[in-house]
């Protein structure tokens, strides 16, 4: 059992040295899912453009493709990013947020497109980036729940097989704290980095990958197709040397990973 402390948003902020994110830090007991608060909040750009809202649990936290994301309070990082006319679309806040959460939690950490962060083959964190407004009230709410004090008995049984958490893979309690500021101070710098240097981010984000180079079954409009992965591009997808023949690009949004071939055929 893991020994509950708090997070503290003085610890969080202080010498915080970022130019945008993290310059406000809110931190709720609890709420619905950390991305409405967002979206509420939002709507003053000045006051909330950088703002960073943390919550100990999640009522009705969510996932992608209209997945639940569970949490039993006290034990995780939720917490979304307000971002206004950060000058990048969803894709590419998405891959920054991805290297920033694998940079925050592992050098072994890796992404498994597009927002899975994956220890010893389990997911510990995922992303989900929502739009709101429009045009230049345009924003983002970048949502990122992180597994940290989870034992295994804590997930649910669809989940047991599947997923982890920080403390399960190093066998140490970590400090929510810490790994929250670096959270900020990485998603600081990948942010920018990705308006600024678009390309080097992306080939960050390829070399944490694990599909890259592997085979790969894949779900798409309801039918399974198996092959190599042969590129991953930000904004298009997956691109699969089909084992059927011929090269097909996935989309995001209404393809699902089924299975992640090892050497001897077992899936991860
Ligand atoms: C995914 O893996 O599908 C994305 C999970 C994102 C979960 C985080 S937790 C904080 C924020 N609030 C939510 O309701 N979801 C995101």
């Amino acid at each position: 059992m893991s020994e509950y402390i708090p997070l503290d948003a003085d610890f969080i902020k202080t010498n915080l040295d970022t130019r945008r994110v993290g310059r406000e830090v809110i931190i709720y007991d609890s709420t619905t899912s950390t991305n409405d608060i967002a979206a509420g909040c939002a709507q003053n750009k000045t006051k909330s453009d950088g703002l960073v809202i943390f919550a100990e649990h999640q009522t009705a936290g969510r996932g992608r493709r209209g997945n639940q994301w569970f949490d039993d309070g006290g034990k995780s990082i939720l917490c979304t990013v307000v971002l206004y006319n950060p000058k990048i679309e969803a894709d590419m806040i998405t891959i920054a947020a991805a290297v920033g959460l694998t940079e925050t939690i592992d050098k072994d950490a890796r992404i498994k497109w597009p927002n899975d962060i994956i220890l010893a083959g389990k997911k510990t964190a995922g992303v989900l980036v929502e739009t709101f407004g429009e045009k230049r009230k345009k924003y983002y709410a970048v949502g990122i729940g992180i597994n940290c004090h989870q034992t295994k008995k804590d997930f649910p049984a669809e989940l047991a097989k599947t997923a982890t958490s920080i403390d399960i893979q190093s066998g140490v309690q970590c400090d929510r704290n810490s790994l929250a500021k670096r959270l900020i101070m990485n998603l600081d710098h990948f942010f920018e980095s990705a308006v600024k240097r678009p390309d080097e981010i992306v080939e960050k984000w390829q070399s944490r990958s694990m599909l890259l180079h592997r085979r790969i079954t894949v779900e798409h409009n309801s039918e399974d197709f198996t092959g190599n992965c042969i590129g991953i591009e930000p904004a298009e997808g997956l691109i699969i040397q089909l084992e059927r023949g011929g090269v097909r690009m996935f989309d995001a949004a209404s393809t699902t990973i089924v299975k992640v071939w090892t050497d001897g055929g077992n899936n991860v």
